[in-house]
């Protein structure tokens, strides 16, 4: 919770004894999808002449040795819309005989070299737990039962024994699973009602649930301020039905799906849209506690929270999905990740787990050439919240100017003010207090009292000569620059357009 007040000379004071809701790392999680170069030369790359960047299995060893520090916790695969058109049973056994297929999401040709047992190995390598999102398009629910039994079966059955024909006599345990992947978009193939979509939700979740009842499971919303989601939420944000089924009362659904991707040429409007999806998580939020209520869910039975599976900086006009969907990413970008982390941050009551939306090369903060990788821009605010923004949410008070030109979406300004500043506070387990504070003015740094810190603190700083630079080509414009602060001074000075980290050791 950050309170706000209007002010004229900048201030911040943190609470560090103050502690709120626990932060749950999967907000730090992230996404591969088998769109563009994602998959195919951003973690697998068996092809490339540069053998030293390539593993034995074809992993690219840089792009692990990158991530493996941000200690992602969860990775959502293989899609996004690639999922309503994906048959898993191409993408197992032997390579030489799985077929090739077209994919109708990004209109490329799949060649399935890289499936199920493949990821597995990866985000195993990676250390972080699968996540499967299931296909609502094409495929039916016997298909998505099977796949289940071939991550998880642990009996004398065919899916369990094919994986165990294929080396892997271990089951997988995939706990997360996705009920379909934006299936009200009329991009998605088969795109849904919202009526027909709950009723298809409930009998997979039902059979999930039957045949496996350690899985959770995310149900499709949209937005979280939507006449879809509140339709989806009050029809199945349910108990399991007792009857028949000899269980205790489980939840159907775990987690709720939405969506959110901002963007802009304009500065202000850029930076600040992630504000707009704060506002969705607290009324999505609001809806789930309503079908909480409503539905007869027990009170001791815990309350589905979100999951925000994609979100980052995204415009489709500057790089369509369906040219690979690379973006170059400015520092303004940095300033609107940090500000959609620190939403993340702020509403980690709310929030269980979140994606980047993705990890490499699609919309990330991660590219690959042949040569090698570049952290863009908006990488380094989201590897410093990775490694210092957990353990729990506390209080913040901030006081600053407030920005009145346009926001995107326009309504923001309805809701909730739009400070100059954005900030959000942590207290991790060996009580470092870390807070994150991103100054959107272009002109102005801002001067401010800054009251609750205490001794030498460690600053970490992201800025540049201006709003537009990118760090692509090989060049590093944006990078973090360390430097000590002396907290008895009580003031601190925040550079214009940038994004700073403080950090120190709580008594
Ligand atoms: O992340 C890129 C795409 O954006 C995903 O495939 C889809 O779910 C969303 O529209």
């Amino acid at each position: 919770m950050t309170t706000f007040s209007r002010s004229p000379t900048p201030a911040i004071t943190v609470f560090p004894t103050h502690k709120l809701s626990p932060i749950n790392r999967k907000i730090y999680s992230g996404f591969l999808e088998h769109l563009g170069r994602c998959i195919y030369t951003g973690i697998y790359d068996p092809t490339n002449p540069n053998k030293s960047l390539i593993d034995e299995r074809g992993f690219r060893r840089d792009v692990l040795a990158a991530l493996k520090p941000l200690d992602i916790p969860v990775m959502r695969y293989p899609g996004g819309n690639f999922c309503a058109t994906y048959h898993w049973k191409d993408g197992i056994g032997p390579r030489a005989s799985r077929p090739a297929r077209c994919d109708l999401a990004w209109g490329n040709v799949e060649t399935n070299h890289f499936g199920t047992d493949e990821f597995m190995e990866w985000v195993t390598e990676l250390g972080a737990e699968p996540f499967l999102c299931l296909n609502f398009g094409t495929g039916d629910l016997d298909e998505a039962l099977h796949w289940l039994e071939y991550c998880n079966g642990t009996e004398d059955t065919y899916w369990a024994n094919q994986r165990r024909r294929n080396g892997h006599p271990e089951p997988y345990n995939v706990k997360y699973w996705g009920l379909g992947n934006e299936v009200w978009g009329p991009w998605q193939i088969n795109q849904m009602k919202k009526e027909d979509y709950a009723e298809r939700a409930i009998q997979w979740a039902k059979a999930f649930k039957l045949q496996d009842p350690n899985v959770e499971l995310i149900l499709c919303g949209k937005e979280g301020a939507t006449g879809w989601d509140l339709h989806v939420i009050k029809e199945c944000v349910l108990p399991q039905a007792k009857d028949g089924l000899g269980q205790e009362a489980l939840n159907l659904v775990d987690m709720v799906s939405i969506h959110g991707y901002t963007a802009s040429e304009e500065h202000y409007e850029n930076a600040t849209a992630p504000l707009g999806n704060e506002r969705a998580i607290e009324v999505c939020t609001g809806l789930i506690d309503l079908a909480f209520a409503e539905n007869g869910l027990l009170v001791d039975q815990k309350k589905p929270k979100i999951c925000f599976d994609e979100w980052n900086v995204w415009s489709w006009e500057r790089a369509p999905g369906s040219k690979g969907g690379e973006e170059t990413y400015t520092l303004s970008d940095a300033l609107a990740v940090a500000t959609w982390l620190n939403v993340l941050v702020r509403q980690s009551a709310n929030v269980e787990m979140a994606c980047i939306a993705q990890s490499v090369n699609v919309i990330s903060p991660l590219m690959t050439s042949v040569d090698g990788i570049t952290r863009q821009t908006t990488w380094w605010p989201y590897e410093l919240f990775c490694r210092f923004m957990r353990g729990h949410l506390v209080a913040v008070n901030l006081a600053s100017e407030v920005y009145e030109g346009p926001t995107k979406p326009a309504w923001i300004r309805a809701v909730r003010e739009t400070p100059f500043m954005d900030v959000s506070a942590t207290l991790d387990e060996d009580g470092c207090l870390t807070m994150c504070v991103v100054n959107y003015h272009l002109e102005e740094e801002m001067e401010t009292i800054l009251t609750g810190a205490q001794g030498i603190v460690s600053v970490y700083s992201i800025t540049g000569e201006h709003h537009r630079v990118t760090n692509m080509e090989g060049k590093q414009e944006v990078e973090v620059k360390e430097a000590e602060w002396d907290s008895s001074k009580g003031v601190f000075v925040f550079p214009k357009c940038s994004v700073t980290f403080l950090r120190w050791k709580t008594a």
